[in-house]
């Protein structure tokens, strides 16, 4: 009987440190790194460190309700999983086991469109929703037909990242050559012609496909044309600003992910937790403000939630658990975070989610 390896998880951190004994070193370079000199990658945990929680005391909030709703989608708690691809290189059911985790937790997947499976059988899968993340290639009938085929498979949203016009220059995969072995495939790009991430003389592979394939020239009037070719519920993915995101609003989108793609595109940005209260108040309740980037502990999706945000989502940890025990792994990592959210809910006075407000967090003394 091979043991649990599992068992001695306590944290989200403990989920990489046993990911990163399993996976080959170009894969986890891949799924760990940033851009540069990976200042914001720190930069975004950095920011959860520099804040307090000024909690209350003698609430009855033993028994706290993490559950929330977004884009009128009922979660079991405030934290979605994020987009990334290429789940095939941490486990063999890839997606699909990723998808099972996050419905059987309650919780909202977004399936990245370079995902090693394809969106009709990772829907198939689910046991509950799944929102599809955007790339807009320069071809547009087959950008077109992938939003198509997300509504048609029963994605429930779309999510338009829009940080990433060319990919951020991230050393460790030019060192790797990062590519996809033979065996995967981005799938739903098959019909396109564009499912093959094989390696690049120089480079990493991922960055020759982007800049062979991906539009880099979008602008807003593109938010627009989403919109006008799809009734979907839309989240624009990837803005710092607070000007940034009123214009997401104002192009029709229904809300933003305050993200910098988890430090792996422009190196220097700055902490998502950082500009969040930017963000939200440019917003200004006209939508719905989410953040990624550094969560790790229940205590940080709290900071957020106090700081204006609805949610949050999760990157690198369901690929840690995908990476360390497949479905359970990717389930491991969700519900290690659901037990610290609602244990820092009990020890902050907050009985529900409604009740994580803004003075709950404030700048640590110097
Ligand atoms: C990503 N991210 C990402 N975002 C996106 O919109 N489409 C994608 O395909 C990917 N792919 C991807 C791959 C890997 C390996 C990582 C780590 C990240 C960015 C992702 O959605 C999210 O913004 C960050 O991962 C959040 O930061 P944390 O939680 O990983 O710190
Ligand atoms: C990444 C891309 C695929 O961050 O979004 O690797």
């Amino acid at each position: 009987m091979t043991a649990d390896p599992l068992a001695d998880v306590v944290n989200l951190d403990d989920l990489e440190a046993l990911a990163r004994e399993r996976l080959d070193a170009m894969t986890f370079d891949y799924y760990a790194g940033g851009a540069g000199d990976e200042v914001t990658l720190r930069e975004n945990r950095a920011a959860f460190a520099r804040l307090v929680l000024r909690y209350r005391v003698l609430r009855g909030a033993d028994r706290p309700d993490p559950r929330t709703t977004v884009l009128g989608q009922e979660l079991s708690l405030p934290a979605l999983v994020a987009p990334t691809a290429f789940h095939g290189l941490a486990h063999p059911q890839g997606e699909l086991a990723t998808t099972r985790a996050a419905g059987a937790a309650g919780t909202v997947m977004v399936l990245s469109t370079l995902a090693t499976e394809a969106v009709e059988d990772v829907v198939a899968a689910a046991a509950g929703p799944v929102w599809f993340q955007l790339y807009v290639y320069k071809d547009r009938p087959a950008t077109e037909a992938l939003v198509r085929r997300a509504e048609a498979a029963g994605c429930r949203a779309l999510v338009l990242t829009v940080d990433s016009p060319r990919l951020g220059r991230r050393e460790r995969d030019v060192r790797s050559r990062f590519h996809l072995p033979p065996h995967l495939r981005a799938k739903n790009l098959l019909p396109a012609g564009m499912a093959d991430l094989g390696p690049d003389r120089h480079d990493s592979g991922l960055a020759a496909y982007f800049h062979a394939l991906l539009d880099p020239a979008l602008t807003w009037a593109d938010v627009g044309w989403l919109r006008s070719i799809s009734r979907l519920p839309l989240l624009v993915k990837g803005v710092v600003r607070g000007d940034d995101a009123a214009r997401a609003l104002d192009e029709g989108a229904h809300g933003v992910v305050v993200s910098n793609h988890g430090g792996r595109q422009l190196d220097g940005a700055p902490a998502t937790l950082d500009v969040l209260p930017e963000v939200v108040d440019a917003v200004a309740g006209r939508g719905e403000v989410l953040l990624d980037g550094g969560v790790r502990r229940g205590a940080d999706v709290l900071k957020a939630l106090a700081l204006g945000a609805r949610a949050v989502l999760l990157g690198r940890p369901v690929l840690w658990g995908l990476a360390v025990g497949g479905e359970a792994g990717a389930r491991r990592a969700l519900e290690l975070l659901r037990a610290e959210v609602e244990l820092a809910m009990t020890l902050v006075g907050a009985r529900a989610v409604d009740e994580v407000s803004r003075d709950l967090v404030a700048p640590t003394p110097r």
